[in-house]
């Protein structure tokens, strides 16, 4: 049995996101999403769920910081509604919204739990996605005028800024997957680029903002990419894998240029034209200040002929590996890979600070005894997860923080509840809130700066 312990000033948390958990989707002035849109369009939910009511967060905000204040949770990461700030993305202030935010922060900090505010997490205005979306470079004029607004008014009480919440899976992600409509990576592309002038751009504005004194970063959802063979072809595809996923968006944000290999591969493939000057110049004079990191599952990769690495979708092994774990999102269970990741990133990019913005598991969560669910499956992921992370640190990586995804069950996109992460669970016809088992181990991991691995605590 071995006690792991962290750092003094490492920071514990949990995230959330707006659309995932609010509800209240039309109340007091606010706009319609793009995620609105989706989940009142037919069959494009599991099940027909929708995030009208959700958790009901907006009505229930102080219940849910008791909960937060009960765990012992240190900082909270949660995203801002766009549409709740500028109903149709620009213009007049709606003054409810921005009233909503304030009394929640006003009410974390009165708990002493630091707010860590991602600026957009995925529920863009649908005004603005009718303008054309991310591709649409007046978008990102918009979304800095946004960013500025919040920076200014909430900024003397929030000291740890987002900009975005993993750019690949809104840009080119949900453009592959036919989201918009037409399915066309080469548009995701495309607004990928320019969300990540956005970024840019946000971090200046936020440098020059009326409180200037916290830190602004960036969240990506990152892998570790394994081959499934030792062939040059798939060493290849690894490269090619890891260039998409990951170095598309680090070296942006970190060195501030983009990947030349990659970008080779796209110029080609989809003849894009090439990034100008001034776009480069802008990413490298406003690099972040951490990193945040979500993380998951490691990805691996298996090119079946040299014409299929021009294909990247093919080369990702979508079926299950004999013998490997998988969680209820079909995600394999990989802790090692986290260490990997951690120790790769670290140097590779000169060791920049980072933060595990997020990380956890779906679990069935279907044995309930004495009302508490027993999820067993999630404590030993976040064990073994957390080890990882440990060893990283030792190892010399500036792991400054970890927050759990997520707070409490909530609305998993386009698989609406039939998700669980929370370590509340949610009753989503009664809308009560319960702990799991695993939120107890937290806030006792929380207490004690550390837990026991390998075995029960004695
Ligand atoms: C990443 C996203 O940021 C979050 O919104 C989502 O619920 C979790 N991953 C789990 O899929």
């Amino acid at each position: 049995m071995k006690f792991l312990k962290f750092p003094e000033n490492f920071t514990w948390g949990v995230a959330t996101a707006s659309y995932q958990i609010e509800g209240a989707w039309n109340e007091d002035g606010k706009g319609e999403s793009i995620w609105d849109r989706a989940s009142h369009t037919p069959g494009k939910i599991k099940n027909g769920d929708t995030g009208d009511i959700a958790c009901d967060h907006y009505h229930r905000y102080e219940e849910d910081i008791q909960l937060m204040k009960e765990l012992g949770i240190q900082a909270y990461r949660f995203s801002i509604s766009w549409p709740r700030i500028f109903p149709t993305g620009k213009g007049k202030v709606n003054q409810k919204g921005v009233s909503f935010y304030d009394k929640v922060i006003n009410s974390l900090l009165e708990n002493e739990i630091e707010p860590v505010i991602t600026l957009f997490h995925w529920d863009l205005p649908a005004a603005l996605q009718d303008i054309g979306g991310w591709e649409n470079k007046e978008v990102v004029n918009t979304y800095v005028e946004y960013a500025s607004y919040l920076f200014n008014h909430f900024g003397d009480r929030v000291k740890m800024w987002i900009t975005f919440n993993e750019p690949m899976v809104f840009t080119i992600g949900f453009y592959s997957e036919g989201f918009f409509g037409e399915t066309s990576v080469r548009s995701g592309v495309l607004a990928a680029r320019n969300v990540n002038i956005a970024h840019a751009r946000a971090v200046n504005a936020y440098r020059n903002s009326l409180h200037a004194d916290g830190k602004i970063g960036i969240t990506l959802d990152l892998f570790p990419v394994y081959p499934m063979t030792t062939s040059s072809l798939d060493k290849t595809a690894t490269q090619i894998i890891d260039g998409v996923f990951n170095r598309l968006f680090l070296d942006p944000v970190l060195k501030g240029e983009y990947p030349s290999d990659i970008l080779r591969i796209f110029t080609g493939i989809l003849s894009l034209p090439p990034i100008p000057e001034q776009d480069l110049k802008l990413l490298r004079e406003n690099l972040i200040d951490f990193l945040g990191m979500n993380h998951y599952r490691p990805l691996r990769v298996h090119a079946d002929s040299p014409k299929s690495l021009t294909d990247i979708n093919s080369l990702l092994v979508n079926d299950r590996i004999e013998g490997h774990t998988y969680s209820e999102m079909g995600w394999e269970v990989y802790p090692d890979g986290l260490y990997d990741l951690l120790s790769r990133i670290d140097k590779d990019y000169d060791h920049p600070l980072i933060y595990i913005t997020e990380n956890g598991m779906a679990c069935k969560d279907d044995v309930i005894i004495d009302g508490i669910v027993q999820d067993n499956d999630r404590i030993d992921y976040l064990k073994h997860y957390l080890e990882a992370a440990h060893r990283a640190i030792n190892k010399g990586v500036k792991l400054k923080g970890y927050f759990v995804w997520t707070l409490m069950d909530n609305f998993e996109w386009l698989h609406g509840f039939s998700k669980r992460f929370g370590l509340i669970r949610v009753d989503f016809t009664t809308l009560e809130r319960t702990w799991k088992k695993s939120a107890y181990w937290y806030r006792d991991l929380i207490k004690k700066n550390g837990f026991y691995h390998d075995s029960d605590e004695p």
